[in-house]
């Protein structure tokens, strides 16, 4: 079985992804430290594979632990590099926080993964290197904007880490980035999920836990967009669906399939639904209106975005299946579940 070793394993994609891995047949190591997740989710992994999943409960930042993993576990053949921080309005008041967790933990890797001569990696990036984007949709090709955050430029600033170390003339590094859209939902099983700690920031949990009873409303920010419904325009793509999207990419990783030393794929639906499309369809999904009121702007907000998903369609192979309403209905099944994980 080929082993890879999962970073970030136990948070939200990571989690799903370590099943899509187990389920094609690969062994999953999980590195993670628990400062954005939670122990219960290796309950959750044992409950849908039917085993353990290794996990060592370290901070990727930390190179001599990582060496330990390495060492300890023997033949890891790739990486999947999911650990860092991810909440934009954070990122813009610890900035220092952000780049050295999320820069300092890619630099920590790539200097311990050629000690033990491992080779693959596959980079979660996003689309928020693109900025706000002059054309839409917006193609692997479409230029990078500056971010609208420290988040942002984290994601930017780890692309380019990769493309230099991967220039240099002994280089052995293959790499692919994954520019995620936004990702949505639960596992079929309820079993995983995202456990956004405290006040949501991301637009479903926020949905999911108003329906819920636990946030009194959503507030929709912005209807002045120039945009069809004026709320923004995002990409929204199922979990598992971006989960899956990692196996193509460490599958074409270890076959040396790849055509250049990096390569960058979009990972999106390739179609944009609008705030108020999302609500609408949750309250399909759930049978339950929602309260909603429309607030203002909130700032560094993207007004559209949604990927143009040919590339990785062409080249991978790999195309989302679950609809924006099954998408929901898992996040709300999902939200209906949390009770019994002791959130
Ligand atoms: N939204 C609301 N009300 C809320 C929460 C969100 O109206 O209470 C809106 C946002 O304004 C936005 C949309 O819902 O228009 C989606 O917002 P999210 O916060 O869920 O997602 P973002 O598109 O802002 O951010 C996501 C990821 C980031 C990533 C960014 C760009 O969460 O990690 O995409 O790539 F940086």
């Amino acid at each position: 079985m080929k082993k890879i070793l999962v970073t970030g394993g136990a948070g939200y994609i990571g989690s799903h992804t370590v099943v899509e891995l187990a389920q094609a047949g690969y062994e999953p190591v999980i590195v993670d430290n628990f400062s954005n997740s939670r122990k219960s989710v290796l309950d959750g992994l044992r409950a849908i594979l039917g085993h353990d999943v290794t996990c060592y409960p370290i901070d990727c930042g930390d190179a001599d632990a990582l060496r330990q993993v390495f060492k300890t576990e023997g033949n890891v053949q790739g990486v999947i590099h999911f650990a860092a921080f991810k909440a934009v309005g954070e990122s813009v008041a610890k900035p220092l926080m952000y780049f050295q967790n999320n820069v300092g933990s890619l630099l920590t890797l790539l200097k311990v993964m050629p000690e033990f001569g491992v080779e693959s990696l596959v980079f979660s990036s996003s689309c928020t290197v693109y900025g706000i984007p002059d054309a839409l949709p917006v193609t692997e090709a479409t230029p990078t904007k500056p971010a609208s955050s420290p988040y942002g430029r984290t994601k930017q600033m780890c692309e380019d880490i990769v493309h230099d170390v991967s220039a240099a003339p002994d280089n052995k590094l293959h790499t692919i980035l994954l520019r995620y859209f936004n990702p949505i939902g639960a596992h079929e099983s309820a079993q995983i999920g995202e456990l956004p700690l405290g006040v949501p920031n991301n637009l479903v949990p926020f949905i999911t836990q108003t329906a819920a009873g636990i946030r009194e409303k959503l507030t929709i920010n912005g209807s002045d967009y120039d945009t069809p419904d004026g709320t923004n325009v995002r990409d929204y793509i199922h979990v598992v669906d971006l989960a899956k999207a990692h196996i193509t990419a460490v599958q074409r990783l270890l076959d040396r399939k790849a055509s250049d030393v990096v390569e960058t794929f979009n990972v999106g639906t390739g179609h944009g639904n609008s705030v108020l499309e999302v609500v609408k369809t949750f309250e399909q999904a759930s049978g339950q209106k929602l309260n909603y009121v429309m607030g203002p702007r909130r700032p560094g907000d993207v007004p559209a975005i949604y990927a143009d998903a040919t590339k990785a369609a062409d080249v991978l192979g790999f195309t989302t299946t679950t609809s924006l309403l099954d998408s929901l209905a898992s996040a709300w099944k999902w939200q209906q579940a949390l009770k019994n994980v002791g959130n």
